[in-house]
């Protein structure tokens, strides 16, 4: 998808998308940089026409799996051109996701990481599909999550206990990556 397309289509649709950029390429590497070969099973939130996907197929387990959740049907069409016999792009919203673990015989994922703009999103939805991703996460691994201010910090040490900020300023706009540990 073109920058223009991606601009298009979060103008059109600002209160899902939350945005009017891609991640570029240091948010991408920030956000992914905590995911190791070791992670085999990594759920995606929010993953837009794919900036970050890419990046954590790079860096994942070289036979897991990674389920990507885009509500966005443009974004979605442009994600699933990612050809990758790990990758499985789902046109869902992020609270089903245990219905597609189940799909998937998952049990636990060993990394998250998130886009979903939880600024425009009502406050319950926010909560549910934080609790989820901690119900599902394996302990002592994180969930990360692109911010492009430092607001709503309350609602990650609410559900996890835990926050660290990254400022990544080398992106349009600047933006943090967030890491909560499953403790
Ligand atoms: C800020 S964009 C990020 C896109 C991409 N990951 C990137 O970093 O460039 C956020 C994406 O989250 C998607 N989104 C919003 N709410 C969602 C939900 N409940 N479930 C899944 N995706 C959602 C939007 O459609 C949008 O594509």
């Amino acid at each position: 998808m073109s920058r223009f397309k991606f601009l298009l289509e979060a103008i059109r649709n600002f209160r899902e998308v939350g945005t009017v950029t891609r991640s570029g390429k240091a948010l991408s590497e920030k956000i992914t940089s905590f995911i190791t070969k070791e992670d085999e099973y990594i759920l995606e939130l929010g993953a837009g026409d794919g900036a970050i996907t890419k990046r954590i197929l790079d860096r994942m387990h070289p036979d897991g799996k990674l389920l990507a959740f885009e509500i966005n049907p443009n974004m979605f069409a442009n994600l699933s051109k990612i050809k990758d016999p790990r990758f499985f792009p789902i046109n869902d919203s992020a609270e089903n996701m245990e219905k597609y673990m189940n799909d998937h015989e998952i049990e636990i994922f060993d990394s998250v990481i998130s886009a979903i703009p939880y600024i425009v999103l009502p406050e319950d939805l926010a909560k549910t599909i934080l609790g989820l991703c901690k119900r599902n996460l394996k302990k002592g691994k994180s969930y990360m999550q692109v911010h492009y201010a430092k607001t709503l910090t309350s609602l990650y040490t609410g559900v996890f206990g835990n926050l660290e900020t990254h400022f990544v300023l080398f992106n349009v706009p600047p933006a943090y990556a967030f890491r909560c540990i499953n403790e």
